[in-house]
């Protein structure tokens, strides 16, 4: 693939055409591989969580696990290691690595690490790595239940959402948009966590 850049340098209407090389394609983990039975059990396992999960704040159909989101969201913005050869020159190297971000996946997907800020801090950290310290935002405008934001927030990455259902839009704003003006506050009774 080439890129053309027009450049004009004086008044007199000259166009120089400049071809330069676009930057070599990174492929990303989800291109090539995925924990997938981690990620699945605990996607599935997800569905019967009755207590502070998401779900109970409002039913949505066809919400999204939460370990699913945190998952693609990840593993569509790390490097597969055969996209970084000078790293990871052999095969085996490049499957060590591979091996390396799946025990970060495996972790990141345990509901019981949904807020464990060591487990959390290993994926923004990577994430940091691949982006040279400038993530992406993310942008779901179909957001619903508000799964894909909520997993974004949780990976550290600025979340915009939108959707046609106001009530989508009401449940996604009270998941990842009130939340953070109160950090820390507890202060409601147990039993309606
Ligand atoms: C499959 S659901 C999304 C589920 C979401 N990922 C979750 O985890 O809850 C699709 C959403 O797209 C919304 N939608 C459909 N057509 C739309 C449109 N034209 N513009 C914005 N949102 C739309 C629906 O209201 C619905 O909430």
């Amino acid at each position: 693939m080439l890129q053309i850049n027009a450049k004009s340098f004086s008044s007199r209407p000259i166009l120089i055409l400049e071809v330069l090389p676009t930057p070599a394609y990174k492929k990303k983990l989800i291109e090539v591989a995925l924990p997938l039975e981690a990620i699945n059990a605990a996607s599935a396992r997800e569905k019967s969580i009755r207590h502070g999960h998401p779900s109970t704040l409002h039913l949505w159909w066809s919400r999204k696990p939460l370990a699913t989101c945190r998952a693609v969201l990840f593993a569509s913005i790390v490097d597969d290691p055969s996209s970084r050869p000078e790293e990871f020159p052999t095969e085996e190297a490049q499957e060590a690595e591979r091996q390396r971000l799946f025990g970060i996946i495996e972790r990141l997907v345990k509901w019981e690490n949904t807020n464990n800020e060591a487990v959390l801090n290993e994926a923004r950290q990577e994430i940091l790595k691949a982006t040279d310290g400038h993530p992406p935002p993310v942008l779901d405008p179909f957001c619903g239940g508000g799964s894909i934001p909520l997993g974004a927030q949780h990976l550290g990455l600025e979340a915009h959402a939108s959707d046609l259902n106001p009530v989508a839009v009401l449940i996604t704003k009270a998941l990842i948009e009130i939340p953070p003006k109160f950090p820390g506050r507890h202060d409601y009774p147990e039993e309606n966590r």
